[in-house]
């Protein structure tokens, strides 16, 4: 998971979904607004003011997207991982963030958008998923760093999340953070494992961990001053915790996580801060972030294509599933008259 893109519009401004208009009424306002304020929850056939609904459609959306987008820089690592342990782990994690999208994307549709909808946003380009999977996985050690690093990102992005005022929303994650939780174990696992090897094992380590750190820190999205919707997200009881507070607690817990696996993370700037109780980093290239997010990253077009096709590919299934249950529904139609 991956919540970077959740201060992104999609390309046309919005959720890339037409959404049903609710006519306004104070009272049932008035009802949300407590609700919201007891800290309780808003389920589907709650009243819902049209903004709460289309920032949840977008962002449960480009959620969805990012898991299933996700799966394919290291589903390219499935042939060729080293051993069949790492084969069946990796094979089970990349199930998961295909069950992670199922599950987002359920949620997404209690909100009136329909899987179709979603899925034509993604594949037409209006929509947005996590820029991270726009880089390539260029080596074994990659898919362990992305265990590490940016399914580690992703649990500290998502635990919040679980208390999320919408409740699919909030009870998707529950089960999602479990398995996410697994994806970051096994990859640091695999590094411990990689640094008590030789020396171009740990030399590929460290070069993973030098191309991903930064990345996995934008991946929390703009700094707080830059993201103006954030503040309305967290009224609303969807966002919990500030960006830029993120991705500090990130950074405070992989900096030791670091230091057991005897690598060094590629900042200078680096270093605790006793006043503070946290420590400073450097700073992230969002011009870089911004590219990739708007499309010049070096996956970009390949992710896209790969999806496409996914989504060509499997037409045949689709008809063929629809076929088979109107097939059903006329026998059992048969049957009862
Ligand atoms: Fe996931
Ligand atoms: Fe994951």
């Amino acid at each position: 998971m991956y919540t970077q893109s959740f201060n992104v519009p999609d390309a046309d401004g919005q959720s890339g979904a037409p959404l049903r208009a609710v006519p306004h009424d104070t009272a049932l306002q008035a009802h949300f607004d407590a609700a919201i304020d007891a800290d309780g929850k808003i389920e589907p056939r709650d009243w819902m003011p049209d903004a709460y609904r289309k920032t949840l459609v977008r962002q449960i959306s480009q959620h969805a997207h990012s898991e299933i987008v996700g799966m394919l820089p290291e589903g390219n690592w499935i042939s060729r991982a080293p051993s069949l342990k790492r084969k069946a782990i990796l094979v089970a994690k990349v199930q998961d963030e295909g069950g992670h999208g199922l599950y987002l994307y359920s949620a997404a549709e209690t909100l009136g958008t329909s899987r179709d909808q979603m899925f034509d946003a993604l594949h037409s380009g209006k929509a947005k998923y996590s820029s991270i999977f726009n880089y390539p996985t260029l080596t074994w050690a990659d898919v362990g760093v992305i265990g590490w690093l940016v399914d580690g990102a992703a649990i500290m992005n998502q635990i919040p999340l679980c208390r999320c005022s919408y409740g699919p929303y909030a009870r998707a994650m529950i089960r999602v953070c479990k398995e996410e939780s697994f994806h970051q174990r096994q990859g640091y696992e695999a590094l411990l494992v990689m640094m008590q090897g030789t020396a171009e094992q740990k030399a590929m380590v460290q070069d993973a961990v030098n191309r991903w750190w930064w990345k996995c820190l934008a991946m929390f999205g703009p700094p707080d001053a830059d993201s103006p919707n954030s503040v309305q997200g967290m009224r609303w009881g969807i966002k919990r915790i500030s960006n830029d507070d993120l991705r500090q607690k990130f950074v405070d817990a992989t900096v030791p996580q670091a230091e057991v696996l005897g690598v060094t993370l590629p900042d200078p700037d680096l270093k605790w801060n006793e006043a503070r109780g946290h420590h400073d980093y450097g700073q992230i290239d969002w011009d870089e972030f911004w590219a990739v997010v708007n499309g010049d990253g070096p996956c970009n077009k390949e992710r896209l294509a790969t999806r496409v096709k996914a989504w060509n590919d499997g037409a045949w299934v689709r008809e063929a599933a629809l076929a088979h249950a109107r097939k059903q529904q006329e026998r059992a139609m048969k049957e009862a008259a």
